[in-house]
């Protein structure tokens, strides 16, 4: 398969503090993977170069071999509070997100009522996010990463402030988009059986200062021993 994203030696730091060491990673086109490690291990600060809002102190990311600069329309992400606006609704938080992209007034509204029904919002496309449970309004903020229909969708930690079952079901609904899309997925969570259940891959960081420790493939087999591993690999660092 063939790498859309690639970070090469990127090195990311704030001020004098290392938060990323020296970095090498490919992201297959239509992969599913996802970072895991404590808090300060560089997460999001992987995400945020790749997403272009951090750039490298050192080394490159590449998208389809074109080196990031900034954010763009190929790259979707969805954090973990949703950020979204309180004076419009659902639908027009998507429409306003789509505006930087010279799309026309037509276009925006049906790519966002699109985007809505996609993420089984159809019906709540006139509400606001006040009249709206956490998990729809974090399902608002993922019609509106894929509204922009990105080649990739960074997601830092999007479910973290849910409840059990909001979460469960986000990320089923997550795994079914992942599979009638395939875009390429870089999932950020601290919790390993979300990463074992979501991912085919497996990006284990450890903190102190921000490093990847491991790179597991996920099978379809029994993910225990996989899962033993992987807390194993987190408790040794
Ligand atoms: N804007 C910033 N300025 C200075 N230091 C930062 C900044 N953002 C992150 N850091 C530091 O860089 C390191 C990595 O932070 P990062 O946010 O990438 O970790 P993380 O793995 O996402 O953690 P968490 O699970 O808590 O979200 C930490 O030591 C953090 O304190
Ligand atoms: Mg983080």
């Amino acid at each position: 398969m063939t790498a859309l994203v690639r970070l090469e030696g990127v090195e990311v730091r704030y001020g004098r503090s290392l938060a990323l060491t020296a970095t090498e990673l490919d992201f297959a086109q239509g992969s599913f993977t996802s970072l895991l490690g404590p808090t300060g291990c560089g997460k999001s600060t992987l995400l945020n170069a790749v997403a272009g809002f951090v750039p490298p102190s050192s080394g490159r990311v590449l998208m389809d071999g074109v080196p990031v600069t900034g954010p763009g329309p190929d790259r979707g992400v969805v954090f973990q509070h949703y950020a979204l606006l309180p004076w419009f609704t659902a639908r027009g938080n998507v429409e306003f997100a789509l505006k930087r992209f010279g799309l026309s007034r037509t276009e925006r509204r049906a790519r966002a009522l699109e985007a809505l029904a996609e993420v089984g919002l159809a019906d709540a496309a006139e509400k606001h996010p006040a009249q709206l449970s956490g998990g729809m309004r974090q399902r608002v903020a993922l019609a509106r990463a894929l509204a922009a229909q990105p080649r990739v969708l960074l997601m830092d930690e999007p479910f973290g402030a849910l409840d059990a079952i909001t979460r469960a079901r986000m990320q089923r609904l997550l795994t079914r988009l992942w599979e009638h899309t395939r875009t390429t997925v870089v999932f950020v969570t601290h919790d390993v059986d979300e990463a074992l259940a979501l991912s085919q891959r497996v990006i284990v960081m450890a903190a102190g200062p921000g490093r990847v420790i491991a790179d597991h493939r996920v099978g379809d087999g029994p993910k225990s021993d996989l899962h033993h591993r992987i807390v194993t690999q987190l408790d040794t660092e």
